[in-house]
């Protein structure tokens, strides 16, 4: 599969206003919700050696899917819009592992190419089969396959957090966590509530967008999600209330649930089970 992006910059009154168009192309064999992947998966014994990393999530990862993280190779994390993205990852040897594997967050990025995944020891155990734990830790690496799928934060909105390095008033970067569904944001613009004069953000690393042109007063986000085979806006209509402060968490009152297409060799939509 490839994936085309234009990016067209359109002058309207004294906004820039950005148009993303997402063209998917399925040249491959297949489109489906979930490739099935070959790779091997390795771990961390601490969760927090992953929790820093280059998602931008700090120590809030561990909070994540029960510390069930992953760091990835470049190929997964993507320049970042990667980072969020939910797998099921099971290993293959049967006697020491179970069917249904697990499933983990990719909170960091790996650039070994040895391992597709570098897992929590948390979400490494959770492979394995009842009391052979201990073995497949002994193991260190193991044969896996994984999908993606899609995450469930269970009541959870999409949800930003103003970073640290905001300088009030023109310099916001925003955090994006519990991003549901199967799908990539590429596009974040920001405005003041009720107002059409959009801004856009860019990716500064990671899950972290931001802007130098910050608008004043409450704020409303609007977001380009990857979903079916093309690009879906998802409106946040009031984010950022108007005294917003750094550190600050704020629900979007939106969630994401879609799913985007991927083209592969070969489809798994089995339900993996114990
Ligand atoms: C990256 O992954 C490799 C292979 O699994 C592992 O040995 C290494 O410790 C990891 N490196 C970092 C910086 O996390
Ligand atoms: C893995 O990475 C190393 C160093 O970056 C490179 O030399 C090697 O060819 C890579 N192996 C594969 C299978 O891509
Ligand atoms: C999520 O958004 C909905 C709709 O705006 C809202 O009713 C709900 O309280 C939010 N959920 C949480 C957990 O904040």
């Amino acid at each position: 599969m490839q994936a085309v992006v234009i990016k067209i910059t359109k002058e309207m009154g004294s906004l820039d206003v950005c148009f993303l168009l997402l063209l998917l192309m399925i040249s491959s064999t297949y489109a489906c919700d979930r490739c099935l992947h070959q790779s091997k998966a390795s771990f961390f014994s601490t969760p927090s050696s992953l929790s820093s990393g280059a998602c931008g999530y700090g120590s809030s990862a561990t909070s994540f899917y029960g510390s069930h993280l992953a760091a990835a190779v470049p190929s997964i994390y993507k320049s970042g819009s990667g980072c969020g993205a939910c797998f099921q990852v099971r290993c293959k040897d049967s006697k020491v592992c179970n069917k249904g594997g697990t499933q983990v967050i990719v909170t960091d990025l790996n650039k070994s190419n040895e391992t597709d995944f570098v897992l929590s020891g948390r979400a490494f155990m959770a492979m394995a089969n009842k009391g052979m734990g201990r073995t497949l830790l002994k193991l260190g690496v193991a044969d896996v396959e994984y999908k993606r799928v899609p995450c469930d934060y269970k009541g959870k909105n999409l949800t930003v957090r103003v970073e640290e390095s905001t300088q009030k008033p023109n310099y916001l970067a925003l955090k994006f966590l519990y991003q549901g569904g199967q799908t990539e944001i590429v596009a974040v613009d920001i405005a003041q509530v009720g107002s059409s004069s959009w801004t856009y953000m860019t990716r500064n690393y990671g899950a972290v967008w931001d802007t130098s042109r910050a608008p004043a007063g409450a704020l409303q986000l609007r977001v380009v999600v990857t979903a079916g085979y093309d690009g879906k806006w998802i409106w946040a209509k009031s984010v950022l209330p108007a005294d917003w402060r750094i550190g600050g968490v704020y629900d979007s009152g939106v969630q994401i649930d879609d799913i985007a297409q991927e083209g592969c060799g070969e489809c798994d939509e089995q339900n993996w089970k114990l």
